[in-house]
């Protein structure tokens, strides 16, 4: 999600404090989402096209009588996000087949019963590049960085300070321009996740019953980016250098987080790239 100082509109609905019946239609959505996501970890290979992802997401969507929340999202034409190589995020599926030494994210939003679920993960297509899959590492390796620092009445900003610290340690930069969100009812709502520690997110508060997105971008090169103006969406390092994405949906619970988009198929925390 576009941060505000970026130009984006303030986000609707101050930070939901969810109950527990709406933590379930939350938990459901995210599930689907999951679920959804091991349906299309096996086609993301060499050869297949971005545009057969997305009929993908969408058939499987539709079959099981849910809805893809990025098809019209504030025009948006497709139902996913595929991010290839120099591409930070809103990548369009089109005709461009996936090749040996790619990386991609694919990134799956889901509304199931009003509850929106999302999560995004980066896949490696073939061999690629020992830098490639650093820092595909670094940044999968980041979002649990990230979500560890999530205590029950703790800061947001310290989300963003762990894994900013956690990448520049690793000699990767940290995209600013766009950052995680809460979730609930709404694709996109308060409170704003910055993946580093930015200034309006000091006096935010995390408490039990938000739920909200974890979702780094980390660029091999500069932390920033641009957006394409033939299309209005496609986002891409302002210089060209590799870029990798993870994300989940977390929700915080009493004793701590839990994250909602993870089946026992998903790469799991300590998960070592091959
Ligand atoms: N799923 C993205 C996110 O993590 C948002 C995609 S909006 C779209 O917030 F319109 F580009 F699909
Ligand atoms: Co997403
Ligand atoms: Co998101």
């Amino acid at each position: 999600m576009r941060a505000p100082e970026s130009g984006r509109k303030t986000l609707p609905k101050k930070a939901p404090i969810h109950t527990e019946e709406q933590r379930d239609g939350l938990r459901a959505a995210s599930r689907f989402n999951a679920e959804l996501m091991d349906f299309v970890r096996p086609h993301v290979v060499a050869g297949v096209t971005t545009e057969s992802i997305d009929q993908l997401v969408y058939e499987y969507t539709c079959d099981h009588h849910h809805t893809p929340a990025c098809l019209g999202y504030e025009g948006y034409p497709k139902s996913v996000c595929t991010s290839i190589n120099e591409v930070v995020c809103h990548g369009i599926p089109d005709n461009t087949a996936l090749k040996e030494g790619d990386i991609v994210n694919v990134d799956l939003t889901t509304i199931v019963d009003g509850w929106y679920g999302d999560q995004s993960e980066t896949f490696l297509i073939g061999e690629v590049s020992d830098k490639a899959k650093r820092l595909v590492q670094v940044t999968f390796d980041s979002l649990y960085v990230g979500i560890r620092a999530i205590k029950p009445n703790g800061k947001i900003i310290d989300i963003g300070k762990a894994i900013y610290d956690y990448a520049r340690k690793h000699g990767f930069e940290v995209v600013r321009e766009y950052q995680g969100h809460g979730i609930g009812r709404e694709f996109h709502q308060e409170p704003g996740v910055p993946h580093f520690p930015a200034r309006g997110a000091e006096r935010s508060v995390i408490r039990p019953g938000m739920c909200f997105t974890v979702e780094p971008m980390l660029n091999a090169g500069t932390w920033k980016t641009n957006l394409d103006s033939r299309d209005g969406w496609t986002v891409r390092t302002a210089d060209m250098s590799l870029s990798a994405q993870f994300e989940h949906t977390i929700f915080v619970n009493e004793d701590g987080p839990e994250i909602l988009t993870l089946t026992e198929n998903g790469p799991q925390e300590g998960h070592k790239f091959k």
